[in-house]
């Protein structure tokens, strides 16, 4: 496997066709933030990016049910345009959507558009920032690619509640269940095919980057059949790769060494529910979730969204930080092979954060600053000094680029 078909786009083109996709609630708020530093970035050195709208999450679960009776499958948290729109972009960037519990027949945008288009890599970054501090003791530089399965496991949502009579009788170790009074059931799902390629990805880019090591994180020990499969995977393959060092590790060691020694870790391979887990703590170790993007890959298309949610309470007052967005932009430029805009959009947040001066209260905040209520500057204007990093007369164009952002973002017209 060529590494440069998974992690990078399928076909190399002047102009890319990207979805941006603001989502739900501080969606909005992120995405329109982004706009402007992805604005003046066009302005001070030409971006080949030609943008298109495209909207999923609540907002288009609250239309579909206003136009379709309750049953009808157009009832959907993604309409068929937006899926068309996907299909004719390069890749994708999306801000944040939200889910609400207990609402029937409401489905996970995200996790369709991993079904969807296969996006079986979730690659998710843990890498220190300048500027940002690790909770840890010694504040330990850390730099872990984490590859995380996205399309099995307890993903592949086959599940029973109630169980079906036959499934009692289908293993003896149904037995004990039998007279439970309810018994619900998820199958956790492995192929071959999925443990090989999200596992392949993982030792190819360790090779293509120079790193050194590789853990696969799995409960071998324990859940034997799936993965058992997956770590089996592992260690045959890692004897194609001789100068990596391959490490199976159990994933509750995994857990507790990412608190204790971070800095040893490089690359990790882990299955979907783990990586869910292991991602956000890791994302912990390196300014939090505010900060962690997430790339879902694919053979034919990549979606890139920050790891945070979509922050109900402070829909539209734009308080959270750009930067999980950013981030995730950052990774879908490398992904486009835009390296060098990947590398400037890069330097210019970490400047603004070693600056320390235009963040938003939750940088503050999570930074240990007493006065994070007074010091807080708006979503926009830290996007805005990201941006002068990028375009020093950038306050020139600001009337500019401020509108267009705004109008690309508008929202009003949606259902709430
Ligand atoms: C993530 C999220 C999603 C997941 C949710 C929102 C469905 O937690 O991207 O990690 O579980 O994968
Ligand atoms: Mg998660």
């Amino acid at each position: 496997m060529d590494i440069r078909n998974v992690l990078r786009v399928k076909e190399i083109k002047p102009r890319y066709k990207v979805a941006y996709i603001p989502g739900d609630d501080s969606g909005f708020d992120v995405m329109e933030g982004a706009m402007i530093v992805l604005q003046a970035m066009d302005k001070a050195f030409g971006l080949p990016i030609d943008w298109v709208r495209a909207d999923m999450g609540w907002c288009m679960w609250a239309k579909s049910c206003q136009e379709y009776p309750e049953g009808d499958p157009r009832r959907n948290t993604v309409p068929e345009e937006t899926k068309q729109i996907l299909r004719e972009s390069d890749a994708a960037l999306m801000a944040a959507i939200t889910s609400k519990a207990g609402v029937k027949g409401f489905k996970s945008a995200i996790l369709q558009m991993r079904q969807l288009f296969d996006l079986y890599i979730n690659l998710r970054p843990a890498k220190s920032m300048p500027g940002i501090t690790c909770p840890l003791k010694g504040d330990p530089k850390i730099d872990i690619v984490m590859f995380r399965e996205n399309t099995e496991d307890l993903y592949a949502a086959v599940e029973f509640r109630p169980t079906p009579k036959e499934h009692f009788d289908m293993h003896p170790g149904m037995a004990r269940f039998k007279d439970k009074e309810e018994v619900a059931v998820s199958w956790k799902v492995f192929s071959k095919e999925g443990c090989e390629r999200i596992i392949r990805a993982a030792f190819e880019y360790a090779k293509a980057t120079g790193r050194t090591k590789v853990v696969c994180a799995t409960k071998a020990n324990v859940i034997r059949a799936t993965d058992g499969m997956f770590k089996e995977i592992f260690l045959n393959m890692a004897k194609e790769y001789p100068e990596i060092q391959a490490i199976d590790e159990n994933a509750d060691a995994t857990a507790m060494w990412l608190i204790k020694n971070p800095q040893d870790y490089q690359v990790i391979v882990t299955p979907n529910v783990f990586g869910d887990i292991l991602s956000d703590e890791a994302s912990q170790l390196v300014g939090g979730m505010g900060f962690a993007p997430s790339g879902n890959i694919g053979k034919d298309f990549a979606l890139f969204e920050p790891s945070h949610g979509s922050v109900p309470k402070y829909a539209h007052q734009y308080k959270i930080n750009p930067c999980g967005l950013l981030n995730a932009a950052t990774m879908m430029l490398e992904y486009l092979g835009l390296e060098e805009a990947a590398r400037k959009l890069e330097a210019a947040i970490s400047a603004v954060l070693v600056e320390g001066k235009d963040l938003t209260y939750d940088v503050f905040r999570d930074n240990g600053d007493p006065d994070w209520e007074k010091k807080a500057v708006s979503t926009l204007d830290m996007a805005r000094a990201i941006a002068r990093k990028i375009l020093p007369d950038y306050d020139k164009h600001d009337a500019e680029i401020s509108a267009k952002a705004k109008e690309m973002c508008a929202w009003e017209h949606l259902p709430q």
